[in-house]
C-alpha cells in the first residue's frame, strides 16, 4: 500500500531508490552471509542449518537446484560452484517447468530450493513435489520464517536484510556465496584439498572489500553510469559470456529487460555463430562478460568477431580489453568466485539505464516482488 511505501521511503536514506541502496549494501550483506560460517582453520565452511551429519552428507552423489528469475540465476552460478569444488554433477532449471515434469526423483540427489522471499509458489510446489516423492530438500532463503524456510529440511539463510525493490541485487550475490559455502562444505568432505578450501574462504573473506572498492570505484569515474546512458536507447541489447560468465550475462540482461524495459539477450558466446551473430551490427551492442580466466583468448576472439561486424561492445573482465568501446573492470577474486565481482557492475549498468530512461526503477511496471500465483 501507498502507507508501507512512504514508511520504506524513510529509509531509503541517501539513496534515490531502494535498488541503489541495495546495491551498495552488498558488502554488508555478504559479511552478514558469511558471518560464523568460514572456518579457516579447517579451510572449510561450517553450516549447522543444514541438519545433516557427514555420513548424509557424504551420501549424495548430485545437486538439483531449483529457483525462479534471479534465484534460478544464482542457482546456475551455485551448480558451477558445487561441480568445481565439490566435483558433484550439479544443475539448476526454473523451479515452475521442474514442478511441470514428471521428474525422476532419485535419494541420492540433493535438492536446493532458492528463494529470496520464501514465498515464491513455483519453487514451494516443487519442494513439496519433491519431499511427497521421499526427497531432502535444503532451502537457501533470505526472509527467515517464510513459508518456503519452515517447509525444507534444512538450509541456508542468506541475512541478507529486507530487500524491497522488485529486481533482485544483494540477494542475488548473497545466494551465491551461500552456494560457495555449500560447494566448500561438500567439497572439503569428498577431494578439495585444504590449500584449495584455503583459498576459497580467503577468497570470500575479501569479496565485501573488493565489491566496496568497485562502488567506490565508479562514484569516482562514473564509467558504467557513462556506459548506461550509451546502451539506454537501444532496442535490444546481447549479453554474452562462458562458463559462469553466461550466467553471469543471464542474470545482467535479465536486470536491465526487468527494471529498462529494454530487451535483452543472454547467448553462451561460443553459440553467437549458431545464430544471433546475424543479428550482429552497429544497432545491436553486445555486454561481454569476460574474465581474465582460462578462456580469455576464446572470447577475445569472439570479441574480434563482433568488432568485425561493427557491433558495440561493452566488457565486464579484470582489465582494459582491447576493442571493447568500454570497460568496466573489476578486481580479481578466486577464479570460481569472480562471477560475485562481475555481476555488480552489470547491476549499475541496469540501473543507470533505467534511471536514464526515467523508469519506476524500484517498481517496474507488470512484475512483483514475490509472486505468490500461479
Ligand atoms: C519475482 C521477482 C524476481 C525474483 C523472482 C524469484 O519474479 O520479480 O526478482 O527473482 O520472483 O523470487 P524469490 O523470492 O523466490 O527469490
Amino acid at each position: 500500500s501507498t502507507v508501507d511505501w512512504d514508511v520504506a521511503g524513510a529509509e531509503r536514506g541517501d539513496h534515490d531508490h531502494f535498488l541503489a541502496k541495495e546495491i551498495a549494501e552488498q558488502p554488508r550483506a555478504i559479511e552478514r552471509t558469511l558471518s560464523g560460517r568460514l572456518e579457516e582453520r579447517f579451510s572449510t565452511a561450517h553450516l549447522g542449518g543444514l541438519n545433516m551429519d557427514v555420513r548424509e552428507a557424504r551420501a549424495f552423489r548430485r545437486v538439483t537446484i531449483l529457483g525462479c528469475g534471479s534465484a534460478w540465476f544464482a542457482g546456475e552460478l551455485g551448480a558451477q560452484l558445487i561441480e568445481d569444488l565439490a566435483r558433484m554433477p550439479a544443475h539448476a532449471e526454473p523451479a515452475s517447468e521442474f514442478r511441470y515434469r514428471n521428474p525422476v526423483v532419485e535419494p541420492d540427489t540433493l535438492y536446493v530450493a532458492v528463494s529470496q522471499s520464501g514465498e515464491t509458489v513455483d519453487t514451494l510446489a516443487a519442494v513439496q513435489e519433491l519431499q511427497r516423492k521421499g526427497a531432502r530438500v535444503i532451502g537457501i532463503v533470505n526472509v527467515v520464517g517464510s513459508t518456503i524456510a519452515r517447509q525444507v529440511d534444512g538450509g541456508i539463510y542468506l541475512h541478507a536484510g529486507p530487500e524491497m525493490s522488485v529486481a533482485s541485487t544483494k540477494s542475488f550475490t548473497s545466494t551465491v556465496v551461500a552456494f560457495a559455502l555449500l560447494a566448500l562444505h561438500l567439497g572439503r568432505m569428498r577431494d578439495l584439498s585444504p590449500s584449495d578450501g584455503g583459498r576459497i574462504v580467503a577468497g570470500l573473506a575479501a569479496l565485501p572489500g573488493q565489491i566496496e572498492q568497485i562502488l567506490d570505484d565508479e562514484k569516482r569515474t562514473g564509467v558504467i553510469a557513462a556506459a548506461a546512458a550509451e546502451l539506454a536507447p537501444s532496442e535490444s541489447v546481447l549479453y554474452i559470456g562462458r562458463r559462469h560468465g553466461w550466467a553471469v550475462a543471464k542474470e545482467g540482461a535479465q536486470k536491465l529487460k526487468e527494471i529498462s524495459y529494454c530487451h535483452a539477450e543472454a547467448y553462451a558466446a561460443a553459440e553467437l555463430k549458431h545464430g544471433p551473430l546475424a543479428l550482429v551490427g552497429p544497432e545491436l551492442p553486445t555486454v561481454a562478460v569476460v574474465p581474465d580466466d582460462d578462456l580469455a583468448e576464446k572470447n577475445t576472439s569472439t570479441l574480434a568477431e563482433i568488432r568485425a561486424r561493427r557491433g558495440p561492445v561493452v566488457a565486464v573482465g579484470h582489465r582494459e580489453i582491447p576493442g571493447a568501446g568500454r570497460t568496466l573492470v573489476v578486481p580479481r577474486s578466486e577464479p570460481e568466485l569472480d562471477p560475485v565481482l562481475l555481476s555488480i557492475p552489470l547491476q549499475l549498468l541496469a540501473y543507470h539505464a533505467a534511471v536514464a530512461l526515467d523508469r519506476d526503477v524500484d517498481r517496474p511496471r507488470n512484475l512483483a516482488k514475490s509472486v505468490t500465483v500461479e
